[in-house]
């Protein structure tokens, strides 16, 4: 039997405040196998883990994460935005956006995977190719890394820089023949939106292990691509995944 991954999307979002140390932690904490994280520069050219252009949602700050340096985004909490989330504390307020290199360094002494997603769809980052694999190889300390984007020149210029890196091509819509992109642009796998695949699972049966699938956070949409061997799903409540799983397999 081909065990299904769970990877934590952007830590354990689902409870913590997303694509922190807090999040990542506490990912761990619940046992998973990889983390999902999202990947932006500053305007000092540093790797920041954030998912929005704009500082607005997720952090105290306002306007977009590239018209700030790093120490200025260090300035933001990450963590007070949160208030809705069931167990929030006022304590999480002293949170911050990481870089990708603090990220990596909470990491090393796990043995989990990392999916690094290059937000380049909206603004290009030039050069956030080179500095993420220096990043990982320098403080990657050897784990597997995947990096995924839905930006799909991103994910070459990362092939041609390394040509052993993992890719993963992250899509929301139907593509015709699939193994054939897969081979063609030698990509690791293929990161699916969830109604790609829960409908139609008979179809991915064959490339299972070259899928993973985001965003899984229904009991019954984990049952169903855990019983179907996919690679991973990416999930904001990892524990449950992880439970779920285990049942499945007694
Ligand atoms: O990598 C899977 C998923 O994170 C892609 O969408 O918007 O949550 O980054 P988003
Ligand atoms: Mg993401």
């Amino acid at each position: 039997m081909n065990q299904t991954k769970i990877y934590g999307h952007r830590g354990a979002k689902g409870r913590f405040p997303e694509n922190t140390l807090l999040s990542f932690q506490q990912a761990i904490l619940q046992g998973v196998d990889g983390i999902e994280l999202d990947i932006h520069l500053t305007k000092d050219g540093e790797v920041i883990v954030i998912h929005d252009e704009f500082l607005n949602r997720t952090t105290d700050g306002t306007g977009f994460v590239r018209a700030y340096t790093l120490e200025e985004i260090k300035q933001f909490s990450a963590g007070s935005k949160f208030s809705s989330l069931p167990d929030y504390e006022e304590s999480w307020i002293v949170e911050k956006v990481p870089t990708l290199k603090e990220v990596l360094q909470l990491l090393v002494p796990y043995d989990i995977e990392l999916n690094i997603e290059l937000k380049t769809y909206t603004f290009e980052y030039e050069g956030i190719e080179e500095k993420t694999l220096a990043l990982v190889n320098e403080y990657g300390n050897g784990r597997k890394v995947v990096y995924s984007s839905f930006h799909l020149p991103t994910l070459l210029r990362i092939k041609a820089i390394d040509s052993s890196a993992s890719i993963a091509w992250l899509l929301n819509q139907v593509i015709s023949n699939p193994l054939d992109y897969i081979k063609s642009l030698e990509l690791e796998a293929l990161h699916l939106h969830k109604e790609m695949v829960i409908d139609n699972l008979q179809d991915w049966q064959e490339l299972r292990k070259l899928v993973r699938v985001w965003t899984v956070n229904q009991e019954e949409e984990m049952t169903n691509l855990i019983d179907a061997e996919v690679e991973a799903v990416i999930t904001d409540y990892p524990e449950l995944a992880i439970a779920i799983r285990q049942e499945r397999a007694v």
